[in-house]
Order: C-alpha cells, then sequence, then structure tokens
C-alpha cells in the first residue's frame, strides 16, 4: 500500500444502522493496515461519524454515473453494501425497494466487477442479507423447522426478501460465473460474500422501516418512558442478534481467506426469542415499561413467515462463527448498561 495510493472501503448506507456500527468498529481498528473508508449515503453524514471517514460521498446507489466516479477516483478495495429498503417500507413502495435494493446493488456488483477485471485485482464485496429470504408457509411449518438451512424455505413473501435473495444470486453469478463472452481474457471475478442477518438490536441507533424492528422499539421506549404498543402479538419468534455481533461477523468474513470458504451466503445465529420473552427482559429492567400489544395483521404475516432460528452450522465450519452475545448476556452486558448511559 502506498501513501499517495492508499486502498480504500466503501461503505454505502453509511447512515445506517449497520453503518454506524461498521464505521465505529473500522474506526477503532485503524491500523498501517487499515484503509482509507469513503462513505456512501443519500443524506448529510451523521455529524458523530464525520471524523471516522476520510470521504463522505452525497448520493444514490441508483445514480450508475455517481458510483463510477467513486470508483474510477479511489482504489477500493473492500465494498461493504449495506443501502436498502427494509421489508416494512419495501411492502409500501414496492417500485422503490426494487429500484434500490436490485438496481443498486446490481450497479456496483457490475462496476466492482468491471474494475477488478480490468485492473486485474480482487475487489471483495460484502454484503448483508436477511432471513427475510424466508418465507415460511405456515406456524406449523415453521415450529416444525426451527433450524431452517441456507438453502431452504426460499419463497419471501416481501419485495425486500425477494430482492435480497436476487441479489445473492447475482453475488454468486459474478464471483463464480460471470465469464464475459465478448473479451478474449479470463475476467478476475468479483470476490462476494455474504451473510444473512436475522433482527438487530443496537444501543446506539433504532431501525426505520423493518418488521423486526418491534424489539429494538420496545426497549428503546422502554428506557425513554415511553409507552410502546408491540404490532405483532406476543408468541412472534425469530431470531434476533446484538449489534456487536452483526459487526463482527461482517469483519470475521471480510478477513477469512477466500479458499476456506466453501459457499458465498451464510447464515449466522444469534438469539431466538419471542415478543413475550423481549417484554419480560425489558420489563426485568425497566419495571415501570408500559408494553401492550395490539397486532397489525400484514406485518404479523410477514414475521410469521420468517424462521425462528437458523442452523449456522456453514458459518461456524468455515470461520468458526459464534456469536459473543446471547439474550441474557446481549441485555445485561451491552443493551441495558449502553441505552441506561444514552438516556440517562
Ligand atoms: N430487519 C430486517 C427487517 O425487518 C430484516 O432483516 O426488514
Amino acid at each position: 500500500m502506498t501513501v499517495n495510493n492508499p486502498k480504500t472501503i466503501l461503505i454505502t448506507g453509511a447512515n445506517g444502522e449497520v453503518g454506524h456500527g461498521l464505521i465505529e468498529k473500522l474506526g477503532k481498528l485503524r491500523t498501517k493496515e487499515i484503509k482509507k473508508i469513503i462513505a456512501l449515503d443519500l443524506n448529510d453524514l451523521d455529524p458523530i461519524l464525520n471524523d471516522k471517514v476520510d470521504v463522505f460521498v452525497k448520493g444514490n446507489v441508483t445514480d450508475r454515473d455517481l458510483l463510477s466516479d467513486v470508483f474510477s477516483k479511489y482504489n477500493i478495495d473492500t465494498v461493504y453494501h449495506l443501502a436498502a429498503v427494509l421489508s416494512t417500507t419495501g411492502e409500501k413502495n414496492p417500485e422503490l425497494a426494487h429500484e434500490v435494493n436490485v438496481g443498486g446493488t446490481f450497479n456496483l456488483l457490475s462496476i466492482a466487477n468491471q474494475v477488478a477485471s480490468k485492473e486485474n485485482r480482487v475487489i471483495k464485496f460484502i454484503f448483508p442479507s436477511t432471513i427475510a429470504v424466508y418465507g415460511i408457509p405456515s406456524l406449523k411449518l415453521k415450529a416444525q423447522n426451527p433450524k431452517v438451512k441456507e438453502n431452504e424455505f426460499l419463497n419471501p413473501i416481501t419485495m425486500y426478501g425477494v430482492n435480497k435473495l436476487y441479489c445473492e444470486n447475482l453475488g454468486r453469478y459474478f464471483s463464480s460465473y460471470y465469464q464475459s463472452l465478448n473479451t478474449d481474457h479470463r475476467p478476475l471475478l468479483l470476490d462476494f460474500r455474504c451473510v444473512r442477518f436475522p433482527g438487530l438490536i443496537s444501543a446506539e441507533t433504532i431501525p426505520t422501516g423493518g418488521t423486526s424492528d418491534y424489539a429494538p422499539e420496545m426497549l428503546h421506549a422502554a428506557a425513554k418512558g415511553k409507552k410502546f404498543e408491540c404490532f405483532v402479538r406476543p408468541d412472534s419468534k425469530i431470531h434476533f442478534m446484538a449489534m456487536p455481533d452483526a459487526i463482527d461477523a461482517l469483519i470475521q468474513l471480510t478477513k477469512i481467506p477466500e479458499n476456506k470458504l466453501s459457499g458465498r451466503v451464510y447464515n449466522i445465529a444469534g438469539f431466538s426469542v419471542s415478543a413475550k420473552e423481549i417484554e419480560k427482559m425489558v420489563k426485568k429492567h425497566f419495571p415501570k415499561s408500559d408494553i401492550s400489544y395490539k397486532v397489525n395483521p400484514e406485518r404479523q404475516k410477514i414475521i410469521d413467515s420468517w424462521s425462528e432460528d437458523v442452523d449456522d452450522c456453514l458459518a461456524v465450519k468455515d470461520w468458526a462463527w459464534k456469536a459473543e452475545y446471547d439474550f441474557k448476556k446481549a441485555f445485561e452486558k451491552y443493551l441495558i448498561p449502553a441505552i441506561k448511559n444514552k438516556y440517562k
């Protein structure tokens, strides 16, 4: 790495929850090896992140010219493509979801692929996918299949899930099958890697537009002394992960040598809990919290279609994946202390 031309990480969707966590963590990891960080987002960068990124680009991942310009200016060698329209917003505006989730991802994959091929260098493309790629047809089947494998129940019922599943396949295509029949040299393929995140819970930020949002919303509302009406049934069960584990998973997956990967798409397990169990845990720490239930049938249907938990043995085998936080530890050692500090 030369000083004049340092290699660079591009993070799209920098203002999002995962963007915040990742930029914070990469900032802490800065050493000689750590690269310049280019952050891209639709909106102005959250000022809290300003001194942690080297370059900020305001713009849309659907703007191909803008992305080409970013790639031609900077020697990007790792992309964390986090920008996405989540599941509930996606159901309110499926066209927008498709444009951003598919159009934006295709733009980035194909530009990164062109650059890797032309400049004959490796570009890693790290992509967060989601449990929304699953679509389990009934609660009975959901209960009978508590730990879903990567290739099971891939019948998503949301635009977001459909988009992410397709983009996982686009990533596999660009990393394993793309062969550019109209050039005479074999292109260097993209190094695409993907994790399927469960619902994420952060102490620092609150998600917007997702369907697993009832868990973080319940917790943050209780910490702020606000009432919370949960939009799914108390028995609704999916799996969640504490944000530090989600960030670690992205970083671990980036570092693993390509020849150790037996796949491109990995399930990663956190902890599987019902809304009622979350309510109990929240009430244990915030006894005055006022939590009730008013089911939104559309959002309920989405949660019912997602797996309770996943089989992540591929990630365990290939890169020794293990979440640091189980349910109790996530609340007691991370969420509760950090949230109490945040809203004190
Ligand atoms: N958290 C996402 C959502 O609710 C799922 O990955 O849309």
